[in-house]
């Protein structure tokens, strides 16, 4: 692995967007009027968007031309065959069921194979993932080994699935056909974009497979991940990233994508199946009833050319090194400044241990929110919270809140859009609030819906 200060970005920039900075005063009545819930704000308002890496890459050149390339037909598009080609060629997987984005691949996903009262297996859910499985009366199950929660640890694959507990809950439950599958998130976003192991992945699709249940994965960073295979577990450093990839999706039976990430792309996902077995179809009939016909699923024909081009350029190694390094040199900086963090680095962003930062405020009154909160009045700066909102729930059954074991800020960055000078910024403003931090103040939620609470909870700062 190349040091980072021994080369330059793998890009230059032919067109900027320009961004405008608030004052402090602006942005307090700004986040107030927000509920103070960052997703309510007017992106306009804020300077340095770090609020997710999702659908916020810079497109390339090559991505821009083949939007030109697009085929717009309805039925039959060239561009859904090269999109088509890029997924059989990259995920090994015969079909692709095209949608508007990631979440919808996993309604059909969960809409095919998930029943009320059944339990999804996985190393750690996302919280749309969970949503759409608990919206089916099911139960996301996350069984991430122990070392993955806790931020101290450093080990290279804090994404790995805990064998024996998957073991214990396929034993369990696969034969009176509770395990509907057994899903993979690479990397792992909600502890910090940890990547998974190629020798985990492996031994957990075999577990699955000896229990007769199939094996997805959640692959919206599935590059990413194949980046730290790469470069942290040995065997790998000699292999092309596209082998590695290749490889990695030969253990499982399909995956569901948001193209938003790895893809490089604004907006797209799509439910790739290796077998049809009957699956195919099933999937089809549900993309045509809520996405669209088979050959366009909610996109434009403009986008899968995009997505086709994005997939390659995702798993190109100049890239992800400059991706990865950004990433780290924005966690090292930190370090630095004494922000405890989810060390080592992950793949999409940093994420702050907002229970270590702020270790007055009780997980009740949303320490990461506070954070966030704090972090956008100081610096123009917008993360998210990850953790009693986004995580948290009350319990149908006791009406009891329930917190999930981590409380952080994610600081995700998006995909070639920002330099380090930004980075140096966002690093500045967490060093600030550092010195401060007496000052910051718990929340208290004044509305969440049932479901993915934290797209539209509303708040109140406690004084
Ligand atoms: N799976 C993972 C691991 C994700 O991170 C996301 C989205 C999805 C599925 C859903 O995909 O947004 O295209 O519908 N994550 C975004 C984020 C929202 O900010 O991390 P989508």
């Amino acid at each position: 692995m190349r040091e980072r200060n021994t080369y330059a970005e793998p890009y230059r920039i032919k067109m900027v967007e320009l961004i405008e900075q608030r004052d402090e005063a602006y942005r307090k009545d700004a986040i107030r009027a927000a509920g103070y819930n960052v997703f309510n704000l007017k992106a306009e308002d804020v300077y340095i968007d770090l609020l997710t890496d999702s659908g916020t890459s810079a497109m390339s050149d090559r991505q821009w031309a083949r939007v030109f390339l697009g085929d717009e037909s309805y039925a039959g598009a060239k561009s859904y065959f090269s999109l088509e080609n890029a997924v059989r060629d990259i995920f090994g997987c015969k079909y692709l069921v095209v949608t508007h984005q990631g979440r919808a691949a996993e309604n059909i996903l969960m809409g095919i194979f998930v029943k009320e009262g059944q339990r999804v297996l996985g190393n750690m859910h996302f919280d749309t993932t969970e949503g759409h499985i608990r919206l089916r009366g099911a139960e996301p199950v996350n069984l991430l080994r122990k070392e993955g929660y806790d931020t101290t640890c450093e080990l290279p694959f804090k994404g790995d699935i805990d064998l024996d507990l998957l073991e214990a809950e396929l034993k369990a439950g696969a034969p009176e056909g509770k395990v509907p599958f057994v899903m993979m998130t690479v990397t792992c976003n909600s502890n910090g974009g940890q990547p998974v192991s190629m020798e985990n992945i492996r031994a957990a699709s075999a577990l699955a497979k000896s229990y007769g249940v199939p094996f997805f994965f959640d692959a919206a960073r599935y590059a990413e991940n194949c980046y730290f295979i790469k470069t942290r577990e040995k065997g790998y450093a000699d292999k092309p990233l596209a082998e590695i990839a290749r490889e990695m999706f030969s253990y499982g039976d399909g995956a569901t994508m948001s193209c938003k990430k790895d893809a490089l792309v604004n907006i797209g996902g799509f439910l790739a199946i290796k077998e049809d077995s009957g699956h195919y179809e099933a999937a089809s009939q549900k993309q045509i009833q809520y996405e669209g016909f088979r050959t366009y699923g909610g996109l434009a024909g403009r986008d899968m050319e995009a997505i086709a081009e994005g997939l390659y350029e995702g798993l190109c190694e100049n890239y992800l090194e400059d991706r990865i390094g950004q990433v780290k040199y924005l966690s090292d900086r930190l370090t630095e400044a004494g922000v405890p963090m989810q060390l080592p680095s992950g793949g999409h962003g940093v994420f702050i241990d907002a229970k270590r930062f702020l270790p007055g405020i009780p997980q009740e009154c949303f320490p990461a929110q506070a954070l966030v909160v704090a972090l956008y009045e100081k610096g123009g700066v917008r993360g998210v919270e990850l953790g009693g909102c986004a995580f948290g729930r009350k319990d149908p059954a006791t009406g009891e809140d329930v917190f999930p074991e981590m409380e952080m800020v994610r600081l995700a960055i998006p995909r070639r859009a920002y330099t380090d000078r930004h980075m140096d910024a966002v690093a500045d403003t967490m060093e600030q609030l550092q010195k401060d931090k007496d000052s910051i103040k718990g929340m208290r939620l004044v509305y969440a819906p049932d479901i993915m609470r934290h797209f539209s909870a509303r708040f109140e700062p406690m004084v």
